[in-house]
């Protein structure tokens, strides 16, 4: 369990790209968050690490959009997903088990369809401070273990 503070929503960014650089075909991304709280900007930077070169917008009203990059890259926002029947609809165990990355945004809303393996990262905002956010990583499984390792060193290495 690793910490990692941002003080703007560039900073949001650069820590998605570094992430997204470091990224596995097949990586699941839960990301939880307060309304506003950054999830669409840190999305914005994985894209970026992926190679992404479309402007990425919220899916929340598609529910789920993709991109080409290095490799696929799924962006699911679940805050408009009524039950969980409406996941299955959309074919996301299909993007969940695929080859590309996906990224979820309110995952708490289609927790039976999540795999066990993820990398869960909660952002908490400090309601003091506009701009600073705290980035919680909690990888569950091995090869996210190794991934929180590998982005820990890239995003000290910076301060
Ligand atoms: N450190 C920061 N990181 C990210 N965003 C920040 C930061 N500081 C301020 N902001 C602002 O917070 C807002 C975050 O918006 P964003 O759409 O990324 O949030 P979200 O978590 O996806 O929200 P939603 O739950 O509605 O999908 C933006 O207006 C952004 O400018
Ligand atoms: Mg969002």
């Amino acid at each position: 369990l690793i910490t990692i503070m941002s003080d703007s929503p560039e900073k949001t960014i650069s820590i998605g790209k570094t992430l997204g650089s470091i990224l596995k075909p097949g990586s699941v991304i839960c990301l939880r968050g307060d309304l506003g709280a950054g999830k669409t900007h840190f999305a914005k930077g994985v894209a970026l690490g992926l190679g992404i070169e479309e402007h990425v917008t919220s899916p929340t009203y598609t529910i789920i959009k993709e991109y080409e990059g290095r490799m696929p890259f799924y962006h699911v926002d679940a805050y408009r997903l009524d039950d969980e029947d409406e996941a299955y609809e959309l074919g996301l165990e299909e993007y969940l088990y695929g080859k590309g990355v996906t990224l979820i945004e309110w995952p708490e809303r289609l927790q039976s369809v999540l795999p066990n393996d993820c990398l869960n990262i909660n952002i908490k905002q400090n309601y003091d401070d506009n701009e600073e956010r705290e980035f919680v990583l909690k990888p569950v499984g091995s090869e996210y273990i190794k991934i929180v390792e590998e982005l820990k060193e890239f995003v000290c290495a910076g301060d």
